[in-house]
């Protein structure tokens, strides 16, 4: 390892790391604030999510949860339901669970190393790292997806990268260190075609040396998503203007999320007879049930086949294995995901359209 780090000067490389960064940085909510609760927030919505979708929710969550206290005060349903569209829903769950467990034991402020930290829920290695190193100064490498991408190619390697990270980090400024690596992998260094013409650091890169970039990282071979068939019924009550859905159990991805009744099932056939049985004791569809919408979802591990069905009950009278009437005006206080609301979007605009 120390072999291949001497291809790369540290110092050199730090400095022209870092002047790029001061100067080419995009200006970012969470960089113009110091409070390490915001900064927490910032980090946990951008794992997994793009910056441009993360700024309007980072935004409106600390509208709503301006301190670990407000957060911890919350009711798990609220949390959600800001959280509805940005997907990965566990991370939510964590960051209240987390700020509970700060609320009690610290009194609301997060501990200034990162190995406190990692004893808080939903702190795995590069939150703690990340937190530690841009809101307390402290000199850890935080490696997300595209600091690791950077790294395979400066050492033209897949193993070790934590530790190479580690080793070429600036400790006089982490936190700037941090932040240009990650800024580096999001505009120059990029998955397909990485700019290198541009780059700062091409003196010290190895894949750049022996264009060798498109051989780093080593893609993994992925798993085939798993196809699921979704058949979703959109129960709609004119007069309340208002339809139904049910809050999900304790035990998935969507936990504790509300939906619009219906089944899900792992082959396409069955589908529609079952939901057939699953409503018809209780309502009486006017034509034949057929979808009105079919559409596809793509979640990380899975392809949902969405069939959408809807229609208008007159009385409000429904079992309550179906769920509860909820007003559409009411509805953004539901934590949805984004799968549930765009069967709600089609089958509002069906309905609505189809009465003029
Ligand atoms: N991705 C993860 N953390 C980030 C940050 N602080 N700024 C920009 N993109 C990021
Ligand atoms: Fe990435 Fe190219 Fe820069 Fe190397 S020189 S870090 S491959 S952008």
């Amino acid at each position: 390892m120390t072999e291949n780090l001497m291809n790369l000067r540290p110092m050199r490389f730090r400095k022209n790391l870092r002047s790029w960064y001061l100067k080419n940085r995009r200006i970012l909510p969470w960089r113009k604030t110091k409070d390490p609760y915001h900064i927490w927030v910032s980090e946990v919505m951008l794992q997994q999510t793009r910056v441009e979708t993360v700024i309007p929710y980072y935004q409106k969550f600390l509208q709503h949860f301006p301190t670990v206290k407000k957060l911890a005060e919350a009711k798990e349903d609220q949390v959600l339901a800001q959280w509805q569209g940005l997907g990965y829903y566990r991370r939510a769950r964590h960051l209240h669970q987390a700020a509970k467990e700060l609320q009690s034991t610290y009194r609301g402020t997060l501990p200034r190393h990162s190995k406190e930290l990692k004893k808080l829920k939903g702190f795995g290695p590069y939150t703690s790292a990340a937190v530690a190193s841009i809101a307390f100064g402290e000199a850890v490498a935080s490696v997300d997806g595209n600091v690791s991408r950077v790294i395979s190619r400066l050492f033209t390697t897949d193993k070790n990268i934590e530790s190479y990270a580690q080793e070429i980090l600036d400790p006089v400024h982490p936190s700037d260190f941090n932040q240009a690596m990650m800024e580096l992998g999001a505009t120059l260094c990029l998955p397909k075609i990485p700019k290198c013409q541009v780059c700062p650091v091409s003196q010290d890169c190895q894949a750049k040396k022996q264009k060798k970039w498109h051989l780093y990282p080593r893609k993994k071979t992925k798993k085939p998503s798993k196809v699921l068939w979704d058949h979703v019924c959109f129960l709609y009550h004119r007069r309340s203007d208002s339809f139904v859905a049910r809050q999900r159990g304790q035990d998935d991805r969507w936990a504790k999320m509300w939906e619009c009744p219906g089944i899900e099932s792992e082959t396409q056939h069955t589908a529609p007879l079952e939901l057939k049985d699953f409503l018809s004791s209780h309502i009486q569809f006017k034509r034949e049930l057929s979808p009105l919408a079919i559409f596809t979802h793509k979640l990380t591990h899975q392809d949902h086949h969405v069939h959408v069905y809807a229609t208008e009950v007159k009385k409000k009278e429904i079992p309550s294995s179906f769920g509860q009437w909820i007003a559409v005006k009411e509805r953004h206080n539901f934590a949805m995901s984004r799968l549930q609301q765009k069967v709600i979007y089609l089958s509002l605009n069906e309905l609505l359209d189809s009465s003029q």
